[in-house]
Order: C-alpha cells, then sequence, then structure tokens
C-alpha cells in the first residue's frame, strides 16, 4: 500500500509481540517500537539521560525502564515517571493502519 507522503511506514504490526519493544532505524530516526494490549507506540530509542537503549529495556504497562539507570518514562506522552530522567522522551504520532506501523512525519 502506497504511504501518503506526511507518513511513515516503521514496520510490520507482526513484527513487534504484545508486551514487547523493538528498535527500528528508519532513515536518519532511531525509534522504539511498542505493543501494548494491541495498541503501538513510538517513540525516540535513546533515553534522555545517557546512552541506554530504551528498546533495550523493560515495558511494563505504558511504562518503559532504561536498563542503564532504571530511569521510566510513559510511552504515550514521553512524561518522565521516574528519576533520574529529567527531559521526556520525544513520541510519534501513530497512525491507524491494518498490518503496518505507520507514524506521521515529525
Ligand atoms: S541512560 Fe537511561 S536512565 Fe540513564
Amino acid at each position: 500500500m502506497a504511504e501518503a507522503s506526511n507518513q511513515i511506514e516503521i514496520c510490520a504490526k507482526d513484527d513487534v509481540s504484545d508486551g514487547e519493544v523493538i528498535r527500528v532505524d528508519k532513515g536518519d530516526l532511531e525509534l522504539a517500537v511498542y505493543h501494548v494490549d494491541g495498541a503501538f507506540y513510538v517513540t525516540d530509542n535513546m533515553c534522555t539521560h545517557g546512552p541506554g537503549e530504551l528498546s533495550e529495556g523493560y515495558l511494563e504497562g505504558h511504562v518503559i525502564e532504561c536498563d542503564f539507570h532504571q530511569g521510566k518514562f510513559d510511552i504515550r506522552d514521553g512524561a518522565v515517571v521516574a528519576p533520574p530522567c529529567i527531559t521526556k522522551i520525544k513520541t510519534y504520532k501513530v497512525v491507524p493502519h491494518d498490518t503496518a506501523v505507520m507514524i506521521e512525519a515529525p
């Protein structure tokens, strides 16, 4: 399916099992893609606190814990949930699609 110019196909929904997070590199973007209860969320992969990759972290519900210093973010809006992080993580708007995880171009 052709994608609208303002949308980017990130991966197939089947690539991300429910309750899991994967890293996807797309052009200049390094992303973490999450699947929670049938819904998909996309954030930057690199933690705002340091060199941790959120795709290597621990996902519990809508909260991702960075495995570097155990900072936490809400993947729905990027808000910091636990220190030492102080800067929210960038989130991307997921566009509804039957089989693919699509985001609006940032
Ligand atoms: S690098 Fe993620 S909490 Fe420090």
